[in-house]
């Protein structure tokens, strides 16, 4: 099930298989093995079997007071399609993504292109926690903490020229680990793109790991990019290359269909997409799963304060 299919069928909202994990967890913790003070991702330490712990720091200015989504659904309940169109798919067989060596290529319109490795962008700048609301396209969302730190730090460094507007990204697109790579939904790899103040906002996020350790591979491990004000199909996985243009990029929903997936893509309640309503929307993981009741999706996703300006002037239906 995914969101290039026609319908959404409630049941395909929380799979059973992630009803029964989540019921054989509830047990386990009713059970007392998980100790009397649960963290709220309390399934984390029972699944992650070499968990990379990251030190990170929580930025409660950016962070979500929202209860979070347990680990256990954020990390089987993924759209990653280079690994299949299956909610389920992600977690079942991203196992084959070589995260080392993993080098991420910063190039275009910058004074000083550069090829990063992946250690070395771990170090680039302290690494904060973030908790962020994310609405998927599709009608559901999650509350993540993320870590990382904001790609404006990144984006400074390599200095962009006055004439980069946009700045793309492109994640890995390799049929030997990606076995969705064969399929052609996409055209691979997989872009999205944001346009350069979008880039610039302190709330986009360059990504390295998410519950206070690296990324989990169906989560985009070993970088991603996060941009809650958007829908989460603009927060690209995987990602190894950064591209500065002037030229607004082509993405990969918006090639697959420009009227369903706008460049913009931004959270809005009053812009329905064609085929649904964007007005709601059902919390994953409060544990009534297709029967959790719908709750009011936010203008950018509750982040007006910081990012509306941006679009100032702009008419959010056309540009969409
Ligand atoms: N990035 C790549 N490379 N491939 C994808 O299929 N799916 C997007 C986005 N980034 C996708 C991607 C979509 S549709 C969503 S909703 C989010 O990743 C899901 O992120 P999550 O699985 O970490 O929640």
């Amino acid at each position: 099930m995914s969101f290039i299919d026609k319908t959404i069928l409630p049941g395909d909202i929380t799979p059973r298989s992630i009803f029964e994990n989540r019921r054989s967890l509830i047990r386990a913790a009713a059970a007392g093995s998980f100790g009397a003070a649960l963290a709220p991702w309390f399934s984390r330490e029972a699944l992650a079997a070499d968990p990379e712990k990251l030190s990170a720091t929580l930025n409660t200015t950016y962070s979500s007071k929202d209860e979070l989504t347990p680990y256990k659904l954020a990390t089987t309940y993924n759209n990653f399609y280079e690994f299949g169109t299956d909610k389920a798919d992600p977690a079942e067989k991203a196992h084959t993504l070589q995260t080392r060596p993993w080098t991420i290529s910063i190039e275009g319109l910058v004074k000083k292109p550069v090829t990063l490795d992946i250690d070395a962008l771990l170090k680039l700048a302290p690494i904060e926690e973030r908790i962020y609301r994310m609405r998927c396209v599709e009608g559901w969302s999650m509350v993540i903490p993320w870590d990382g730190y904001s790609l404006s730090k990144l984006i400074n460094k390599v200095e962009p020229l006055g004439s980069a507007k946009y700045v793309e990204f492109i994640s890995l697109a390799d049929r030997k680990q990606m076995p969705g790579v064969k399929s052609n939904i996409i055209d691979w790899p997989y872009k999205e793109g944001l346009r350069m103040d979008e880039a610039m906002n302190p709330l986009t996020l360059l990504t390295l790991g998410m519950y206070g350790e690296v990324l989990p591979k169906q989560n985009g491990a070993p970088v991603r990019i996060v941009v809650p004000w958007k829908y989460g199909f603009k927060s690209a996985k995987s990602i190894v290359k950064i591209r500065f243009t002037e030229e607004m990029p082509k993405t990969s929903w918006n090639q697959f269909d420009a009227r369903e997936y706008g460049f913009y893509s931004n959270v809005n309640p009053q812009v329905d997409h064609p085929r649904w309503s964007q007005a709601s929307e059902r919390r994953i993981g409060d544990g009534r799963g297709a029967f959790a009741p719908k709750i009011k999706t936010q203008m950018f996703n509750g982040y007006a304060d910081q990012v509306a300006s941006l679009y100032a002037g702009m008419d959010l239906k056309k540009y969409y």
